[in-house]
C-alpha cells in the first residue's frame, strides 16, 4: 500500500497568506497541515509516501518535510507541472503508485486521529476498487457530492453542484485499486478545465465496479479557508495539546490550564490561558493569550490581547488596544501603534487581505 498526498493546488482561498508559500504548510497548532497527515499514514503503517508538489510552491514544501526520515517515512516528490485536476495528479504519478493500490490524501484536509487506520483496514478486508468517504457538511456546494440509495450504496458523485442532491460531501481521503488509472484513462476534463478524480470514481460507478462508501464519524476540516484553518487549530489544540513549559516565564505572568511555551521564549508579565502554543525564541510582554491561539516561532508580541488566532512566525504585534479574536497573522506581519501624530491609521495591506475595524 502506498499513499499520495497532493499538495500542488494555488491555495486561492487562503490567500494572501498563500501568496508567499504553500497553503499545506499554513501551521495548525504550530505544525504544518501536511505534517499531521504524512503521520497519520504512517501510524497506519504506509510509509513509502508520494508527494505531488506544483512548480510554485514544491521547493518549501520538500525543504520543509525532507525526505521522510523525520517521520519514518520513504517520501517521493512528483511535479505536477500544471494545475490540471486530482485525476491528472494521479496520471503524473502512475510511474510511483505503479500497481499498487494506494491512499490518495488531499494535503489541506485533516480528519481525526485514528480514522485513518480503521478505513485503511476496511479497504484491505473487503478488497474494493474505490473505497470513499463521506461526511456530511452545511454547504455541500463547495465539495464533491454523493447520491446514495437508502442502504448507502452511492449512485452518483457530482462536483461542486449548484443543487446538490444531498448533504454528503467527499472528504479529500480516497482509498484505491490501481483499477482507478483505467479510469483516468477515460474521463474527460470537467467544465473547468480539470481530470477531476470524482468524474473517475463515477467511471466506476457506471462500470459497476466496487465502490464502497463510508460515513466518517469524527471530524474533518478541509483547511483552504480562513474560518476553516481557525476551526482545525481550534481542534487540534482542544484534542491534543499537553502541557510543557519550557521558556522562561516570570513571576508576574498567569499561566492556567492547558499551555505549551518553546524553548528561548521569554514571558513577561502575561496572562495566558490555555489551550494556548507558543513556539520558540518569542518575546510576549503585557499581554493577555486567551483560549485557542497558537503563536509561532520568533514572533513578539508587546501589550497584546489575542484569543482563538493562529500568529505565523516572526510576527510582531504592538499596543494594540483592542482584543484581537478570530485572526491569521501572516509571517513577518507587524500590527503596531504608531507614536507619532498625526493619530491615523497607517496601513501596508498585502493583496487579499482582510481587515475588519470597529
Ligand atoms: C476537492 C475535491 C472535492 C472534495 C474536496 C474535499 O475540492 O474536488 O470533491 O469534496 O476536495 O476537500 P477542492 O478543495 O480542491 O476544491
Amino acid at each position: 500500500m502506498k499513499a499520495l498526498i497532493l499538495s500542488g493546488g494555488k491555495g486561492t482561498r487562503l490567500r494572501p497568506l498563500t501568496y508567499t508559500g504553500a497553503k499545506q504548510l499554513v501551521p495548525v497548532a504550530n505544525k504544518p497541515i501536511l505534517w499531521y497527515g504524512i503521520e497519520e499514514m504512517v501510524a497506519a503503517g504506509i510509509t513509502d509516501i508520494g508527494i505531488i508538489i506544483s512548480p510554485e510552491t514544491g521547493a518549501e514544501v520538500q525543504a520543509k518535510t525532507g525526505d521522510g526520515e523525520r517521520f519514518g517515512a520513504k517520501i517521493t516528490y512528483i511535479l505536477q507541472e500544471e494545475p490540471a485536476g486530482l485525476a491528472h495528479a494521479v496520471k503524473v504519478a502512475l510511474p510511483f503508485l505503479e500497481n499498487s493500490p494506494f491512499l490518495m490524501y488531499l494535503g489541506d484536509n485533516l480528519i481525526q486521529q485514528g480514522d485513518l487506520s480503521y478505513f485503511l483496514q476496511k479497504f484491505t478486508n473487503q478488497q474494493q476498487e474505490a473505497l470513499i468517504l463521506l461526511r456530511q457538511v452545511p454547504n455541500p456546494s463547495a465539495f464533491g457530492v454523493a447520491k446514495v440509495d437508502d442502504s448507502g450504496r452511492v449512485l452518483q458523485l457530482i462536483e461542486k453542484p449548484k443543487n446538490p442532491p444531498s448533504n454528503l460531501a467527499l472528504v479529500g481521503v480516497y482509498f484505491f485499486s490501481p483499477v482507478i488509472h483505467h479510469a483516468i484513462a477515460n474521463i474527460k476534463p470537467s467544465a473547468r478545465g480539470e481530470l477531476e478524480i470524482t468524474d473517475a470514481i463515477q467511471y466506476l460507478i457506471d462500470e459497476e465496479k466496487e465502490v464502497a462508501a463510508c460515513q466518517l464519524e469524527g471530524w474533518w476540516l478541509d483547511t483552504g479557508k480562513k474560518d476553516d484553518l481557525l476551526e482545525a487549530n481550534r481542534l487540534i489544540l482542544d484534542t491534543y495539546l499537553t502541557s510543557s513549559i519550557i521558556g522562561d516565564v516570570d513571576a508576574q505572568t498567569n499561566v492556567s490550564g492547558r499551555v505549551q511555551i518553546g524553548k528561548q521564549s521569554q514571558l513577561v508579565n502575561c496572562t495566558v490561558r490555555g489551550p494556548v502554543v507558543i513556539g520558540n525564541n518569542c518575546y510576549l510582554e503585557n499581554c493577555f493569550i486567551g483560549p485557542y491561539t497558537s503563536i509561532a516561532d520568533n514572533t513578539t508580541l508587546i501589550d497584546a490581547d489575542l484569543e482563538h488566532s493562529v500568529v505565523l512566525e516572526g510576527a510582531k504585534v504592538a499596543g494594540i488596544q483592542q482584543r484581537i479574536i478570530d485572526s491569521l497573522i501572516g509571517q513577518r506581519a507587524q500590527l503596531t501603534i504608531a507614536p507619532r501624530r498625526p493619530k491615523a491609521l497607517r496601513f501596508m495591506i498585502g493583496d487579499d487581505s482582510q481587515i475588519e475595524l470597529t
